[in-house]
């Protein structure tokens, strides 16, 4: 189990004045400008599940997860990672979770993948079948044994992010973090490595905590969601949960004879005030109505009335949607990738 108590982290940034006096003044005059960048987050993810934390950029994830994995000291607060505090006891936890932050690399920069692999196995001293059981398993889905004796600062990112989440997963931990993993993976790799946080998961019951910008690895992998914004918890269930706070539902359908589909549109907007009305070139029409407004009994009703359906479904609200009117609407563009630094012990 984790646990977060008003867990709080801020930064204190020199404030820079421009130009050179600027850089000299800051040597001497003590301006400080504090960033809370988790503000007083509190919330408990069972042994066992696959969370999405989610949140917009800058929304504190990746300094909540450097907290998590003892990476960062908390300002004030405190979490637990099954019943320690990760900060106090960096090795003690170490050995406990697998940690991937797509962002920057965990694996040692002048090694090659089978060297840094042979130095986990004894810094976490892996029984000899649960290593070649997990090399097997690697061999099979990330397709390891291509990376060769490249030094990981050669690989492409593709490349490097394969080899971060089997080290993350080397030593069968009960808790893995994993930050934006699949940066840098096409859409075979991406399959990938659903498919195997899945059964890892499945066959040890493996504690997956996941933050991605990619949609669809949150809709494969997790069950479910944390959901933070500016620092602050806004939502935490199931994905299902998630997805029924949608405001908007859709129903699409396909129907026989007329009226054509612009008219056919035209008549559901008359109809059913507040919804709207698209069709696709091949005539399926998409409704999409206001939960507030209209049940979809009712929906489906005005369609039956005025229609000869063919065909017809709801599909799930969009996971995207929903995310986009929690953070507001004032979602923040996404930042590149920045380019990954090396190994760095401790570093912030
Ligand atoms: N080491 C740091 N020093 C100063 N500010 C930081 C540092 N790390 C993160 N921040 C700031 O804290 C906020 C949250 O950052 P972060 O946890 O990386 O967000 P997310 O991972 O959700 O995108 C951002 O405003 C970011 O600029
Ligand atoms: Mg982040």
């Amino acid at each position: 189990m984790i646990v977060a108590e008003n867990l709080v982290k801020e930064f204190r940034l020199a404030e820079r004045r421009p130009g050179l006096a600027g850089s000299l003044s800051t040597l001497f005059t003590r301006r400080h400008r504090i960033v809370r960048a988790v503000d007083g987050v509190s919330f408990t993810i069972p042994a066992g599940s696959k969370t999405a934390y989610i949140g917009a950029n800058g929304a504190g994830k990746s300094t909540t997860i450097k907290m998590l994995t003892g990476i960062m000291t908390p300002t004030s607060g405190r979490c637990l990672v099954r019943g320690i505090e990760p900060y106090r006891h960096r090795q003690a936890n170490a050995r406990r979770i697998g940690v991937v932050f797509g962002q920057r690399s965990q694996l040692w920069w002048d090694l090659s993948v089978p060297d840094s692999f042979r130095i986990l196995r004894r810094v976490y001293d892996i029984p000899d079948a649960v290593y070649r059981r997990n090399l097997a398993l690697y061999r099979d889905l990330l397709d390891i044994d291509a990376l060769g004796t490249t030094p990981v600062r050669q690989l492409s990112l593709g490349q490097r992010m394969r080899a971060e989440i089997a080290a993350s997963l080397l030593h069968d931990p009960a808790v893995v973090f994993w930050d934006e993993p699949t940066i840098g993976l096409d859409m075979v790799l991406k399959d990938a490595v659903r498919h195997l946080v899945n059964r890892v998961h499945q066959e040890l019951g493996t504690t997956v905590v996941l933050t991605s910008h990619d949609i669809t690895d949150i809709a494969a992998i997790c069950d479910s969601a944390l959901v933070v914004d500016r620092g602050r918890v806004v939502h935490q269930g199931s994905i299902r949960d998630l997805l029924r706070t949608a405001d908007r539902r859709s129903v699409l359908f396909d129907h026989r004879g007329g009226p054509g589909p612009e008219s056919a549109c035209a008549r559901i907007e008359r109809g059913l005030p507040g919804v709207s009305a698209a069709s696709a070139e091949d005539g399926r029409i998409r409704v999409d109505y206001p939960v507030d407004a209209f049940t979809s009994r009712q929906v489906l009703a005005f369609l039956l009335e005025h229609f000869d359906l063919a065909d017809c479904y709801a599909p799930e609200p969009d996971l995207e949607d929903v995310l986009r009117r929690i953070y507001g609407g004032g979602r923040r563009e996404p930042v590149p990738a920045e380019v990954p630094g090396p190994r760095q012990e401790g570093a912030a």
